[in-house]
């Protein structure tokens, strides 16, 4: 398979791309109940340090394969193993990372399919003036409906992959431009509300006050695996987006950039659902529900504040978009790197993402009663599994494909940065992240 000559039309539009895969359901939905569930300022903490010593120096990892091989990641992988004279099994690795954006989307979707359901909720004016009993109950309601949830999961897949059929479009990237900030906006005035509520030092101090009793290896292997989706690190998605990167950019400086904005939006929101749960005496541990339940309560105390859930349901809607398309990406790239059409690579793919996905979407009705491991539901397993194992080992093989078995001088030029900078990389990698998280998997997977 020959190089792609596709690009990313500007630095600025690369890191937007690559914000909009990482800010998404991982950071408004996902961050919020999992810090309730897992202890919230000692999973706050770990997650922050995760992303540091370990998301962002793969991330770079990530991205400079894609960018080094400028081909579908499973070509790239054996390809820059080729030039290395290393195995050329190590292009399984695009493989695994195929199985497991296959299993995240399948779920992604189902969930991001909430999100349509309540922007209509907004509009028809079913969430306003209700308890916060009652809201909680409605989304139970909705959650036991089978052909609700499915019809969701399919319009939002088809919005999907109907944008990566036609391939990375000039027309995502304007939106990008103009949506991103928008959302940011938003998060904003939603905390300055929250600051105005009786929750907000409470939510401030359960977030932000150090609660080391909190910490077990559960905890650890939790945060850890956040750490990598919320970034959308350890599944070749971003190594899919890097074969498109400019020739002159700093591949350091650009997901530095990328993880502070996402950062920002996982406190942003945290801060604003803590402060409602707080105030209105509900249960942090809530889990999945907790931010369909607690932001049409935050916003039906605000003034014209049905107009502004409906705004908020938008953006998170362009935002779990915008993931989405990337989560899909490398799956549809490899696949048409076997000599098949885009788009009909794109339907095998949402076909069988579909399917796959209908295992979650009836985990609260038809399928309720079935615990395929333990007391876990279909829902369950694949919102844990592939993230919180899967993204970590793959991320684990990334990381040791990028720093002992490429090239260096390679590697270096693909991450486009100082020498210095780039020896600052390379042994963060092979003497902090790779320990860690074999560390960290390890004793997750065996307490
Ligand atoms: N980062 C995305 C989010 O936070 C999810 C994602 C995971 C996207 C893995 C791509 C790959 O919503």
């Amino acid at each position: 398979m020959s190089e792609t000559t596709e690009r990313w039309s500007s630095k600025r539009a690369f890191i937007l791309a690559v914000t909009g895969a990482a800010v998404g359901l991982g950071n408004i939905w996902r961050f919020p109940y999992m810090t309730g569930e897992n202890g919230g300022s000692a999973f706050l903490m770990l997650y922050v340090l995760f992303v540091l010593l370990l998301g962002l120096p793969v991330m770079a990892a990530e991205i400079m394969i894609g960018r080094a091989g400028r081909r579908t990641p499973l070509a790239a992988l054996a390809y820059l193993a080729g030039k290395a004279g290393a195995s050329p099994h190590w292009r399984w690795l695009g493989l695994f990372g195929g199985i497991t954006v296959f299993f995240i989307l399948s779920f992604y979707s189902v969930v991001s399919g909430w999100s349509i359901e309540y922007l209509v909720g907004t509009f028809n004016g079913d969430l306003a003036d209700r308890t916060p009993a009652e809201i909680g109950a409605a989304f139970n309601d909705f959650l036991a409906d089978p052909y609700r949830m499915i019809f969701n999961h399919t319009l939002f897949l088809l919005m999907t992959m109907s944008v990566v059929a036609t391939g990375i479009s000039s027309g995502l990237e304007k939106l990008n431009n103009l949506l991103m900030p928008l959302l940011y906006v938003l998060l904003i005035i939603l905390v300055g509300y929250a600051a105005t509520t009786d929750g907000f030092g409470m939510a401030m101090r359960w977030l932000f006050t150090p609660n080391l009793a909190a910490i077990n290896a559960h905890v650890v292997l939790n945060a850890m695996g956040h750490a990598f989706f919320t970034l959308a690190v350890g599944a070749g998605a971003l190594m899919a987006y890097g074969a498109y990167m400019p020739e002159h950019q700093s591949l350091p400086r650009a997901v530095i950039a990328v993880a502070a904005l996402d950062i920002a939006v996982a406190l942003l929101s945290g801060i604003a659902i803590f402060s409602v749960v707080f105030a209105h005496g509900m249960d942090p541990t809530e889990g999945p529900g907790l931010m369909f339940v607690t932001l049409p309560v935050a916003f039906s105390d605000l003034p014209g504040g049905m107009i502004w859930l409906g705004i908020f349901f938008l953006l998170l809607l362009f935002a779990t978009w915008t993931s989405s398309i990337n989560l899909a990406e490398p799956m549809v790239a490899m696949l048409s790197g076997t000599g098949i059409k885009r788009s009909t690579a794109a339907l095998l793919v949402g076909i069988g993402v579909w399917s796959a996905g209908l295992l979650p979407a009836l985990s609260f009705s038809t399928l309720a009663t079935i615990h395929p491991v333990g007391n876990m539901n279909f829902f369950d397993l694949v919102t844990t599994i592939p993230t919180d194992i899967f993204l970590p080992l793959g991320g684990l093989l990334i990381a040791i494909f990028a720093t002992w078995i490429m090239d260096r001088d390679t590697a270096f030029g693909a991450l486009g940065a100082r020498e210095s900078h780039c020896m600052l990389w390379l042994n963060l990698v092979r003497f902090v992240s790779i320990p860690l998280l074999i560390i960290v998997l390890l004793s997750g997977l065996f307490a």
